[in-house]
């Protein structure tokens, strides 16, 4: 049985001190979350990720992004091995703003992908198509795309362990979020495309979120089908109260 997932994504907000008054409040949003089997994350931004992971416990804390190779010249960028030592062991891949600005293409989500699984860590895959692929009725052949170029080729016994997050750029931010059918179609399409690949045993055991303005309002609605194993939230999981707020509307 696949568990349930809450993850926020705070993307560019909260300094550490922000980071700091945040997860004091977490000891009883975590107590809830266990009580109802519910897998909490945060991904915070760099600086903020040693705060969370010593200041919290019972909450997944997640790199926004990592470099592929250990260690090297490359200016600005953090290798899996220094996200180790601090012992963060999940990260997001190819969310659609890196997608966007900082040209993450499938093959480099690829590569980040197999040095993540190599190095025993959770990816959290982010997938899903533009408003101008969604008005072209190209969503399926788009997300296929990603889901085969970024998960091709991976040991099959570390594939059950990645998290795949269907997240529409039209509704990221938006307040536009898909329709719980829409979001339920094309995960079901993401898991068939990933049995293709792997299997049903490997499908099954994979787990699929919905991403795109869930709020404390709307989250029950895609998380009461059992095709939907959880959600990534952005705007709605930076303060305390909404983040508890969403916990609390799905169990
Ligand atoms: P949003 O962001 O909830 O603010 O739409 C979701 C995301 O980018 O993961």
């Amino acid at each position: 049985m696949r568990k349930k997932i809450l993850f926020g994504n705070w993307k560019m907000n909260k300094t550490n001190e922000e980071a700091l008054a945040f997860a004091k409040v977490t000891p009883s949003i975590v107590k809830l979350a266990k009580e109802h089997d519910v897998i909490l994350g945060i991904a915070p931004s760099y600086l903020a990720l040693e705060t969370l992971k010593k200041g919290t416990e019972g909450i997944v804390i997640a790199a926004q992004n990592v470099h592929y190779l250990d260690h090297g010249a490359y200016t600005g960028e953090v290798s899996i091995p220094m996200l180790k030592a601090i012992g963060i062991d999940t990260a997001l891949i190819g969310h659609s703003e890196r997608r966007t600005y900082d040209n993450e293409t499938n093959e480099k989500c690829h590569l980040k992908i197999v040095s993540l699984l190599q190095n025993d860590m959770v990816p959290l895959y982010c997938v899903g198509e533009t408003l101008e692929q969604f008005n072209a009725k190209k969503t399926k052949e788009i997300v296929e795309t990603q889901v085969i170029e970024g998960l091709k080729d991976l040991d099959e016994e570390a594939m059950k362990k990645v998290i795949v997050a269907y997240e529409p750029v039209w509704s990221i931010g938006t307040g536009l979020n898909a329709s719980p059918e829409i979001a339920i179609d094309i995960i079901s399409f993401i898991r068939k495309t990933i049995e293709k690949m792997y299997g049903k045993d490997v499908s099954e055991a994979v787990h699929i979120l919905y991403g795109g303005s869930v709020k404390p309002n709307n989250i029950h609605s895609y998380l009461a089908n059992e095709e939907i194993d959880g959600a990534l939230v952005g705007g709605a999981s930076l303060e305390v109260e909404s983040f508890r707020a969403l916990l609390t509307a799905i169990i």
